[in-house]
C-alpha cells in the first residue's frame, strides 16, 4: 500500500509563498523556470484565445490574399441589373478554382457561398434573384478556407452612381473600420477598438450594431475573442502579438435596432435605414498590426 503523494497547488490569487504579501500570480508564479507559463498558454487558459505562430500567420495571409483577390474580381464585374445570386456564382467558382473552400456554404445551414447584403440589409444576406439597381449599396462578405486556414473580409460597393445617403453611410462605415484598425497594438485593448469606432460613427449621427461583432479567426470561422464595435477605452482583453481577429463594424444611417427575417439569416435595420459594413482580418504584431486581408481603398 502506498499513499499517493499530493502536490499542494498554490492558487493564482493566494498569497505568494515568498512572503512578499503580493498575490502569487503577481509575484513568483511565473518566475519559477519550470512552471513559467507562455503567453499562448495564458491566453488559452484565461480567454480560450488561440494565438497564432508564424507558420499559422503565413497560411492565414495566403487565405487573406485569396479573399482580397475575390473581392476585387467581384468589384470588376458588379453592375446594375445583376442578380445577387450571380455574385454567389462568381465567388463560389473563383474560390474552388483556387483550391479553397467557401466557408459560408452550409455553415450552420447557410445555403450559399457568400453573404450579399443590399441597402437596409445589415449582414448575412442570402444571394437570390434580387436584381441590383442603380444607386444600391451592396456588401459582399467573403470567407475562404485555404489549406485549412480561414480569412474573412468584406466591402460595401456602390452599384452605379450613389445618392447622398449611400455616400454618407459607406464613407462613415469605411472611416469607422480604419479608426478601429489603427488602434490595434500590443497593450491596447478590445475596448479601445470598439470605442474608436463607436465614438466616431455616433458623432456622425449614425449608429453601431450591437448584436453582431468581430471575432477571432484563422483556425476556425468564429473563435474567441468577440470584438464589439462599441465599448470603452481600456476595457476588455489586452491585445498581444499573435492574436488574429476581424474588425467588421456594421453602421446604420438611422437607429441601431435590427430585425431578422423569416429565412432565419437576413438581418435588416428595424427602421429600414441604409446600413454599410467593411471587414478585415487583423493580426496583432510586435509593434502594431498587419491586415491579413489588405484591400486598398
Ligand atoms: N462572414 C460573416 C462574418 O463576418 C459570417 C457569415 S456566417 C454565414 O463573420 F453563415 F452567414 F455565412
Ligand atoms: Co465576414
Ligand atoms: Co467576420
Amino acid at each position: 500500500m502506498y499513499q499517493k503523494s499530493k502536490k499542494i497547488k498554490i492558487g493564482r490569487n493566494d498569497p505568494c509563498p515568498c512572503g512578499s504579501g503580493l498575490k502569487y500570480k503577481k509575484c513568483c508564479m511565473n518566475k519559477d523556470g519550470n512552471s513559467a507559463e507562455t503567453l499562448q498558454e495564458k491566453y488559452f487558459r484565461d480567454y480560450n484565445i488561440r494565438l497564432k505562430n508564424p507558420k499559422d500567420i503565413e497560411k492565414i495571409r495566403n487565405a487573406g490574399a485569396l479573399v482580397v483577390d475575390t473581392l476585387n474580381m467581384v468589384a470588376d464585374k458588379l453592375h446594375p441589373g445583376m442578380k445577387t445570386d450571380e455574385i454567389n456564382t462568381l465567388v463560389h467558382e473563383y474560390t474552388i478554382a483556387n483550391n479553397a473552400v467557401p466557408a459560408p456554404l452550409h455553415y450552420h445551414g447557410f445555403p450559399k457561398s457568400v453573404c450579399v447584403s443590399v441597402n437596409e440589409v445589415i449582414c448575412h444576406g442570402i444571394p437570390d434573384e434580387l436584381v441590383l439597381q442603380e444607386g444600391d449599396i451592396v456588401n459582399v462578405d467573403i470567407t475562404s478556407i485555404l489549406e485549412g486556414y480561414y480569412a474573412d473580409a468584406s466591402r460595401t460597393f456602390f452599384v452605379g452612381t450613389p445618392g447622398p445617403e449611400a455616400v454618407k453611410i459607406v464613407n462613415v462605415a469605411l472611416e469607422s473600420i480604419k479608426r478601429g484598425i489603427k488602434t490595434v497594438c500590443p497593450g491596447n485593448t478590445i475596448g479601445d477598438i470598439g470605442w474608436a469606432i463607436q465614438s466616431y460613427a455616433e458623432a456622425q449621427g449614425c449608429s453601431v450594431v450591437r448584436e453582431f461583432v468581430g471575432h477571432g479567426v484563422g483556425f476556425d470561422f468564429h473563435e474567441p475573442p468577440q470584438v464589439p464595435h462599441y465599448g470603452r477605452k481600456g476595457k476588455g482583453v489586452k491585445l498581444v502579438p499573435g492574436m488574429v481577429f476581424t474588425i467588421e463594424p456594421m453602421v446604420n444611417l438611422g437607429k441601431k435596432d435590427l430585425r431578422i427575417l423569416s429565412d432565419g439569416w437576413t438581418v435588416v435595420t428595424r427602421d429600414k435605414s441604409l446600413s454599410a459594413q467593411f471587414e478585415q482580418t487583423i493580426l496583432v504584431t510586435d509593434d502594431g498590426y498587419e491586415s491579413l486581408t489588405p484591400w486598398v481603398h
